[in-house]
């Protein structure tokens, strides 16, 4: 495959950063320190952020990227998810931290689920065996697997592409394909399993660039293209952009539907959920897990 070593590279920065970050994961700490910290490295190691570092605490899945209003890590089950690119080559990862030292059991439904689906892993294996061994874990352990929420392929530039990797048994028999990069995410709840959008957006996407006729719209548009289409935070424009103005050209260009957003995703009955993830290269014997760091 083209480019593997971009995409190793990458995918040794995320793992490094994940790392970095599950030690800046303690009481008493800053979302939005650890949050720029995770960035400041991921950018010292050579790599982009393919996505914002996303820290989404107890019922909250996924998508939730700190803004304006910090957090102070307490007791949370927090869960680190972020994404490095090189030359538009990704590496996503994500670890649970749980602060309250209640919720070990939990944390390990989801990375023993990553494992067993790991071990089931080889071009050939279709996407239902995996989210057999996903959910067959999870559910052993008393929680259900998130079911709304899959893993994915990566192809450049595109954070999510084909195949959909399911966190249970869904019945689809799409196979793995060898040199395929996927990313495997099983998620473990103490709820029923399903996740919906709750709250603002602070991440979000170009979709389809259209033109503009505010002067500072296009200002910030041509700021977001410099990202290269994978998702950005609002956090970032406002260190280049007055606040205002930010807000003002993100609803402008969400009607125009030149950006999409991306809301938090909390379990529906506000059940606690972890998470854990890793990118692997699809051979023909097995494969290559990207993002493991030893
Ligand atoms: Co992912």
């Amino acid at each position: 495959m083209e480019d593997i070593e971009k995409w190793r590279k990458a995918c040794s920065i995320t793992a490094e950063a994940r790392e970095y970050g599950k030690s800046l994961i303690v009481k008493g700490a800053s979302m939005k320190d650890v949050s720029s910290k995770i960035e400041d490295k991921i950018a010292s190691l050579g790599g982009k952020p393919a996505f914002p570092a996303q820290i989404s605490c107890d019922h909250i899945a996924a998508h939730y990227c700190v803004d304006e209003d910090d957090i102070i890590f307490d007791s949370q089950l927090a869960k680190l998810d972020l994404g490095v690119h090189i030359d538009g080559c990704i590496g996503d990862t994500a670890v649970s931290v749980d602060l309250s030292g209640r919720n070990a059991e939990l944390v390990n439904a989801s990375r023993e689920a990553l494992e067993a689906a790991i071990s089931t892993v080889r071009a050939g294996v279709t996407v239902s065996v995996i989210g057999r061994a996903i959910q067959d874990v999870i559910t052993g352990k008393g929680f259900a697997p998130i079911r709304n929420l899959s893993g994915h392929g990566l192809a450049k530039y595109d954070v999510h592409t084909i195949p959909t990797i399911p966190n249970f048994e869904n019945g689809d028999h799409t196979k793995l394909e060898d040199g395929q990069i996927v990313a495997i995410e099983p998620f473990a709840t103490t709820g029923s399993g399903v996740i919906q959008e709750a709250g603002n957006a602070t991440v979000f996407m170009l979709v389809q660039k259209r033109p503009v006729r505010d002067p500072f719209v296009r200002a910030i548009l041509q700021h977001i293209e410099g990202y290269g289409g994978v998702p950005f935070a609002k956090r970032w424009l406002v260190k280049k952009f007055p606040k205002l103005k930010v807000n003002l050209a993100l609803r402008q260009m969400m009607q125009l539907g030149i950006i999409r957003d991306f809301p938090p995703l909390a379990e529906r009955e506000k059940g606690l959920v972890s998470q854990a993830e890793h990118t692997l290269l699809v051979t023909k014997e097995g494969c290559e897990v990207l993002t493991k760091k030893e």
